[in-house]
């Protein structure tokens, strides 16, 4: 089977790795892929992720057998999914339709409380006056959230009225988030440890992948700025079983099946991104594609082939398979460049992958490139550096072992990754 996979980051080297582990795959593309999917299949770099014309011709003219897209961009603003099936073509993702669960915090929140699905407050503003109004009405602090996508940078906790202000002003005054701001949600603050559950899902059944946790800010202790995600970790101490089913049950299955009842079924990753709240789990985020680092944790642990269970799900036949995943920890530490998630340097060389590679780490690549036979760095996110235990620290010792191997100008990565899972195994830390 021949596989084509858009996207250029950890997440999508690690789909090539798994996808080249199947006994069915015979040829990997990635568009545009990085030096981590050059190691596995041949790279496309003359296509973007949302060169969908181009994506489209190349898959017909390789007689691709599946595509998986990577990436929320292609699927919520190009109809990717949409194109592929329409010219009959196999493809793992949800149609445009069912990507507004992630494209529009408005959708989803109306969504949820239309079926009763949550019961967090929250109201929608496109002009400034009422959302102000609003905030004083319901007290601080709140979540002011962008509407659409807006590259990760929309959402914000606001413990001020002050600060409340300035994002409304930022969005719906000074348009900082161009479309994506022209509307804003307001919304309960909730707060506990967060997770994130996915699934793969046809749009009428659905199998859960191992839950991970991954963490979102740039320091250590969980300080400074978000950033797309400097680590990640499975499975989680903090969740126990019956939280988990009361996640699928009651929050993930009526989705899926309210979503068909509606006619926009979704299909591929259904990844609802949660926190554990004194009075229950409550859904922050939906995201409609594989989590970024989260699959760097999760499908390390995937004993059953992923390649099977992507096709089965494209094809709407998802409950003829079966996914078995190892009970080894897991714990993906990300190396970062210099100032992210700020302006970083690119070009940056970087020495001691074999070193890193013999540890027995798994070194997924990100904004990392070959140039002129060197590898450099190309993004800020470098690396995602994977360790497998039989206990957290055994996983933690791994993954920091490949970590220390790598050099490059400015390389910045938390030492604490997975430490709380660690302590909390060996019962000398806070569950
Ligand atoms: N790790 C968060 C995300 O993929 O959106």
């Amino acid at each position: 089977m021949k596989v084509l996979i858009v996207g250029s980051g950890g997440r999508e080297h690690t789909l090539a790795w798994a996808l080249e582990r199947s006994a069915s795959v015979t040829q990997i593309h990635t568009a545009p892929g990085n030096a981590g999917t050059a190691q596995v299949g041949v790279n496309l770099p003359q296509l973007s992720v949302q060169d969908v014309d181009g994506l489209l011709a190349f898959a017909h003219q390789e007689s691709i057998d599946l595509t998986v897209v990577g990436p929320e961009r292609p699927l919520i603003h190009d109809a990717i999914v949409d194109r592929f099936r329409a010219e009959r073509l196999r493809i793992y993702g949800p149609l445009a339709a069912a990507a507004r669960l992630e494209g529009s915090k408005s959708f989803t929140d109306e969504f949820l409380a239309r079926y009763g699905l949550t019961s967090k407050w929250f109201a929608v503003f496109d002009s400034p006056a009422p959302a102000r109004d609003f905030v004083r009405q319901r007290g601080l602090p709140v979540v002011i959230k962008a509407d659409g996508d807006a590259f990760g940078k929309g959402v914000k906790v606001c413990a001020s009225l002050a600060a409340a202000d300035e994002w409304i002003d930022r969005a719906l005054v000074q348009k900082e988030f161009g479309a994506a701001g022209e509307r804003i949600v307001v919304e309960q603050c909730l707060s506990g440890p967060e997770i994130s559950v996915q699934v793969f899902t046809d749009g009428e059944t659905f199998l859960p992948m191992v839950p991970a946790q991954d963490y979102k800010r740039i320091g250590e202790g969980d300080t400074g700025p978000n950033t797309g995600g400097m680590g990640c970790y499975s499975p989680i101490p903090v969740l126990d079983g019956a939280t988990l089913k009361h996640i699928l049950d009651k929050l993930v299955a009526p989705t899926i099946s309210h979503m068909a009842d509606e006619g926009t079924p979704i299909t591929g990753t259904l990844y609802a991104g949660c926190m554990l709240t004194e009075t229950g789990p409550e859904l922050l985020e939906f995201n409609c594609r594989f989590g970024d680092p989260e699959t760097q944790v999760v499908v390390p642990r995937l004993e059953s082939d992923l390649y099977e269970i992507l096709e089965a799900t494209a094809e709407g036949r998802l409950k003829e398979v079966t996914a078995d995943w190892s009970p080894q920890r897991c714990v993906c530490v990300v190396m970062a460049s210099g100032g992210y998630p700020g302006d970083y340097e690119k070009d940056q060389p970087i020495e001691g992958l074999p070193e890193a590679e013999a540890t027995g780490a798994l070194v997924f690549h990100a904004g990392a490139a070959l140039k002129d036979g060197q590898l450099v760095t190309a993004g800020g996110r470098v690396f995602g550096v994977t360790g497998l235990g039989d206990s957290f620290a055994e996983a933690r010792r791994v993954a920091y072992a490949g970590v220390d191997c790598l050099r490059f100008s400015g390389a910045y990565f938390r030492r604490d990754i997975a430490e709380r899972a660690e302590l909390a195994e060996s019962g000398t830390g806070p569950l």
